[in-house]
């Protein structure tokens, strides 16, 4: 079946058009907010193991099926589950993902927000009006998430308008690259601050008592988001595919990126805390945390303040507007899953389909901006346990219903020979086996 791509649909402008695009889903706010704000309550070291054995071994073998699945149908995911069987339970796995896509993105327009106001922030402190930086610190303030968080709805529906390949490919080639080395310069003055070798420790020693099913269920649940898996972001992603693509090349390469990201984030918070800390910020009361949601945004500004002058402002203000742009290519990501939904299955012209469900998420976005304590409930819902469970049923259908055979014919194009390599003959073992045992595992342990 060819991919169809009609001029609503779209397709990207070039062979690494794609890998940004993919990457620019992936790294987001899963990894420099949910990342060492999971490190920081959930186990250190210990969870930054088992997070990365999630990516390598669950998160990479799913997200081969789910491009796979993508470039072959050429559809958005309820589409594609019905393109390739005539089995009618997976269509609903495909619908499953959609409604978790809106639901993340609903929150994660409002954490994106806060990001995107810490930018001014920066400014503000800086000029001395301090009740305006006040303001926006405040992430428990309604109409300020509100305000901020539409803009950010509006901005993302406008670039979706667009069609896939023009903004995003572009956003992505240049913020990627920036985004580590700010990080980098932050983890070079980090490290040489009073305080940061107890942090580093944390992160880098892993106490392996520490491990218990939460644990593994949560970095689980980590991996699939940040590497943006579960929910069909890349059936739909890989849907715009071309045919010369090499698959499994292309998804090593934004596994990587996406871990690499992540890695050198907990290596710049983790031990900041530690370093906040030392010069007085009350990071923890007693042994627990502070803050969760907001723990980033209390460490990062306040390292920024205290390098203070010109250099902290500059600092600052690039870092959050990178996040932001960071987190904008995974928001157009997760607003293209429900539009592409809407535009193959209703025939609805994009830019109807883009306002139409863009405003609606805002709505219910609206609703977090005034109740923030519900990120932790929807994260919980839609994320930790949605987007695995997607990942499951996936890997069932590619291992048992599709076949592991006709993902690797489909990978055929774009890697000659696949067929008679190694990843030929341990790829489908995962899918098979490995990914589901491990992913259902999870599940009931962290349950009992
Ligand atoms: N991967 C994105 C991040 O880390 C979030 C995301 C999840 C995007 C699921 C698309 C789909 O921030």
């Amino acid at each position: 079946m060819a991919v169809t791509s009609s001029s609503e649909r779209g397709s990207w402008n070039s062979k690494l058009g794609f890998i940004l695009a993919a990457a620019g889903s992936a790294v987001g706010l899963g990894n420099i907010w949910g990342f060492p704000t999971k490190v920081a309550t959930e186990g250190g070291g210990a969870y930054l193991v088992i997070y990365l054995l999630c990516t390598f071994l669950i998160g990479f073998p799913v997200m081969v099926a789910e491009l796979s699945i993508g470039r072959k149908s050429g559809k958005n995911p309820v589409g594609a589950f019905k393109a390739l069987s005539s089995n009618k339970f997976f269509p609903l796995v495909g619908l499953w993902g959609v409604i978790c896509g809106v639901m993340i993105l609903s929150f994660y327009t409002v954490i994106a927000g806060w990001a995107f106001g810490y930018a001014f922030e920066e400014i503000f402190y800086y000029l001395g009006w301090d009740a305006a930086a006040a303001w926006l610190t405040d992430t428990g303030n309604g109409p300020k998430n509100a305000l901020i968080a539409s803009v950010f709805m509006l901005g993302t529906i406008k670039i979706i308008t667009g069609g896939v390949s023009n903004g995003i490919e572009k956003a992505t080639k240049t913020m990627m690259p920036m985004l580590i080395g700010i990080i980098v310069i932050m983890i070079g003055y980090v490290l040489t601050q009073p305080g940061a070798s107890e942090g580093v420790k944390e992160y880098l020693l892993p106490d392996f008592s520490r491990i218990n099913a939460g644990l593994i269920f949560s970095a689980m649940g980590q991996a699939f988001f940040s590497l943006s898996l579960g929910m069909g972001a890349l059936i739909t992603y890989g849907s715009y595919l071309s045919k010369k693509e090499n698959i499994p090349q292309a998804a090593a390469f934004v596994t990587l990126a996406d871990v690499g990201i992540a890695f050198l984030a907990g290596l710049m918070i983790i031990p900041a805390m530690y370093v906040a800390q030392a010069a007085g910020i009350e990071i923890f009361v007693g042994d627990q945390l502070a803050s969760s949601t907001d723990l980033v945004f209390q460490i990062l500004p306040a390292l920024f303040h205290t390098i203070g002058g010109a250099v902290g402002l500059i600092l600052g203000v690039v870092f959050f507007l990178l996040l932001s742009i960071a987190a904008l290519t995974s928001t157009i990501s997760l607003l293209e899953v429900p539009v592409a939904f809407v535009i193959d299955e209703y025939s609805v012209p994009r830019k109807k389909a883009a306002y139409g469900v863009g405003l609606g998420i805002l709505v219910i976005s609206i609703i977090i901006s005034f109740n923030p304590a519900l990120i932790g409930t929807f994260d919980s819902i839609f994320n930790n346990l949605g987007l695995p469970i997607g990942g499951l049923l996936m890997c069932i259908f590619v291992g048992f219903v599709w076949k592991t055979d006709s993902a690797l014919s489909e990978m055929e194009h774009g890697f000659e020979g696949i067929k008679q390599t190694l990843f030929a003959k341990v790829w489908p073992v995962f899918i098979w086996i490995i990914c589901p045992a491990a992913i259902a595992y999870n599940i009931i342990s962290n349950f009992l």
